[in-house]
């Protein structure tokens, strides 16, 4: 029988999650289906309860209900437990077992699409809302010499440093005590550049030979990855690789098949121009 898998958010009609996961149960010959379920704002239990009824065997979870799915499941992961959020949800029996892979899909893609070790590199996180949180576990555990976390609201930033400082040396601070520092890769993980924004940043912060990665995809250039490539960045990334990535992760998890990622990374990659 087919085995049933699906992403639930709302919106979700933008979602490219059933385009790449139906690739990969072709290119990897696995009987399942990958649909989207748009669920009201306030009917993810509702939602996932049928979906499950119906023999539903996982789910990837899109906004507004990462931290619904948290709640929801019965097992959290370190990495979900720790993030707050859950993007993937894998159903056995009565128990709802539930990861997030938005970190690892990230670390994956510099270090491996990109070729650019974290070891020893200093990383400077830019935001400290859900994208940050989902992130910070990940580049601590790829051995990041230092993770600075900066955030407009300060205490936010502060906060995610008390939580992850047991995983490694993390600092946190406000955008005027970035002055005089610079790092060898940054991160955004803010809404700016949903809004054509930047964050509070300046050419400074990249040093010479950094990575520039913009956790959003299908936006082209934003003013975060402009503001690096002009300031010399030898390197700038949106998060299309992310989110193919994180799938891939989620692929394993649940048929226990590692699916490849270069045509897919390649069919839904926006130019940075
Ligand atoms: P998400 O779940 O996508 O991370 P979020 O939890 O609402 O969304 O977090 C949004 C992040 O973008 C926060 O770090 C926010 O900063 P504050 O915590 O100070 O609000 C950051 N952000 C949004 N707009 C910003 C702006 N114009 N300048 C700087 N930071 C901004």
């Amino acid at each position: 029988m087919t085995d049933k898998y699906a992403i639930i958010g709302n919106p979700v009609s933008q979602s490219k999650s059933p385009l790449i996961h139906a690739e990969f149960a072709k290119q990897s010959k696995q009987d399942m289906s990958y649909g989207a379920i748009l669920a009201p704002v306030d009917g993810f239990a509702a939602a996932v309860d049928a979906f499950r009824a119906a023999g539903g065997r996982g789910m990837n979870v899109t906004v507004p209900f990462k931290t619904h799915a948290h709640a929801y499941a019965t097992d959290l992961m370190e990495r979900a437990r720790l993030a707050g959020a859950v993007n993937c949800l894998k159903f056995e029996g009565d128990r709802v077992y539930a990861e997030n892979y938005d970190g690892v899909g990230m670390v994956n893609d510099i270090q491996q699409n990109l070729g650019f070790a974290i070891r020893g590199r200093r990383v400077l996180l830019v935001g400290a809302g859900g994208a940050a949180r989902g992130v910070a576990l990940p580049v601590l555990a790829a051995h990041a010499s230092e993770l600075v976390i900066v955030n407009r609201t300060v205490a936010k930033a502060n906060a995610l440093k008390d939580m992850f400082s047991p995983y490694g040396s993390v600092a946190s601070c406000g955008y005027p005590d970035l002055a005089g520092r610079n790092f060898d890769v940054v991160l955004n993980a803010t809404t700016t550049s949903l809004h054509g924004e930047l964050p509070p940043i300046t050419a400074e912060i990249f040093a010479p030979g950094c990575l520039a990665y913009d956790m959003v995809y299908g936006k082209g250039l934003t003013p975060f990855l402009r503001l690096a490539r002009d300031a010399g960045a030898a390197r700038i990334a949106d998060g299309a690789g992310m989110l193919v990535e994180q799938a891939a992760e989620a692929f394993l998890w649940w048929r226990g098949v590692r699916p490849a990622t270069q045509a897919m990374l390649a069919a839904i990659a926006v130019p940075l121009a």
